[in-house]
Order: C-alpha cells, then structure tokens, then sequence
C-alpha cells in the first residue's frame, strides 16, 4: 500500500517539472505563461521560441508520462497502479507544485502515458489527431480529437476497466483545460499552427 502512494506522489512530482516553463526560463529569460496563448506546454513554446525548443519540450513532457506509468509497474501491486499514476503525471502537469500549480493542458503528457499503456489504441487515435492538425492547423482541434477517441479506441481493441475508466478521466482533464480553445474553435479565432501571434 505505501509503495502504490510513493508511486502515485511521485508520479505527480515528475509531471509536476514543467518543460516549457524551465526551457523558457533557461533559453530567453521569460515565463512562457505570459507569451502567446499563455499556456505551459510544447505548441506555445513553438509559437514563442521556435522549433527546436518545443521538440525539446515535447520529448521530455511525453517522456514524464512514459516513467510515470513505469513507475506503477515497477511499484505498484495492481493493474490500476500503471494508469493511476499516469493520470498523476498528467494532473501534476496540468497543476504543478512547483509553478504555482498554473501549468499546461497535460496533452505531451498524456501521449507518453497512452502509448506506453496501450500501444496500438494510442496510435490509431494519434494517426486521426495528427491528420486532423494537418488539415486544419489546429493543434487544439487534434489534441481534444486524440483525448476523446482515447476512451473509444481502449474500448473497441484493448478493453481492461483500469484502462477504460483512466483514458476517460484523461478525457476530462483534456476538455476542462481545453476550455478557452474550445471557445476561440467555436468562435473561428483559435490560433492556427504557423501563425505567429496568440492571445
Ligand atoms: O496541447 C496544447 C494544445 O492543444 C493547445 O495549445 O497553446 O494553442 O493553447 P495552445
């Protein structure tokens, strides 16, 4: 029982360590949440710093997820313990400790967590999702379509309740940090992949 509490607490921690936050700093001195759309994660270090941070930015948030989830099967005792602490590292993510719990919308994250849960499932959504940022520019639109198919694609071809009732929580999470994209979609005012300024 104390291991599956350490793995989960440390889960939060690991995902707790904002990239685009400590890459921004370190690279031009500046606090990524107040550049461009404001928010702490891999498309705004784009939009602000370029192409080679945000790669950087990426790798390491999807790497949070991928040790997070090996962290529940190295100490937890369940089938829950993988999921759960991916679901850690993706709310420490989005609520950090260490920024003032004002961090990112968990998507890098979550793509580490799925991928290493269930392969395939993640990327049949992953294929959809990225075609959909191809055709629109919307990394938004991908990124809300992935975390929504998440549940459904666990459902059609890896079914386990640990992973269903994980990917739909992830879901959530997804939507509710969402939520100004989803306005600025609906609006026809949401940034475009490419375009250089955000609000
Ligand atoms: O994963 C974040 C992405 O979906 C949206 O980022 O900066 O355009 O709000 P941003």
């Amino acid at each position: 029982m104390l291991l599956n509490i350490v793995a989960v607490v440390v889960s939060y921690l690991i995902g707790a360590v904002s990239f685009s936050i400590v890459i921004a700093k370190w690279v031009k001195g500046i606090d990524i949440r107040t550049q461009g759309s404001g928010n702490a994660g891999a498309t705004n270090t784009l939009r602000v710093l370029g192409k080679g941070p945000a790669a950087a930015v990426l790798l390491l948030d999807i790497a949070k997820g991928i040790i997070a989830v090996y962290l529940g099967h190295a100490l937890g005792d369940n089938d829950w313990m993988p999921v759960l602490c991916g679901l850690a590292a993706i709310a420490g993510h989005n609520w950090p400790v260490w920024f003032k719990f004002k961090g990112g919308k968990g998507i890098a994250t979550m793509i580490g967590v799925v991928a290493t849960l269930s392969f395939l499932p993640a990327l049949y959504a992953g294929v959809i999702a990225i075609l959909l940022i191809v055709l629109t520019r919307y990394v938004s639109l991908g990124s809300l379509v992935f975390a929504a198919l998440m549940p459904i694609s666990i459902a059609l071809f890896n079914y386990s309740p640990p992973l269903l009732c994980g990917t739909l929580v992830l879901a959530v999470f997804a939507f509710v940090r969402h939520r100004s994209n989803i306005v600025k979609l609906l609006q026809g005012t949401e940034n475009k992949l490419g375009a250089k300024k955000g609000a």
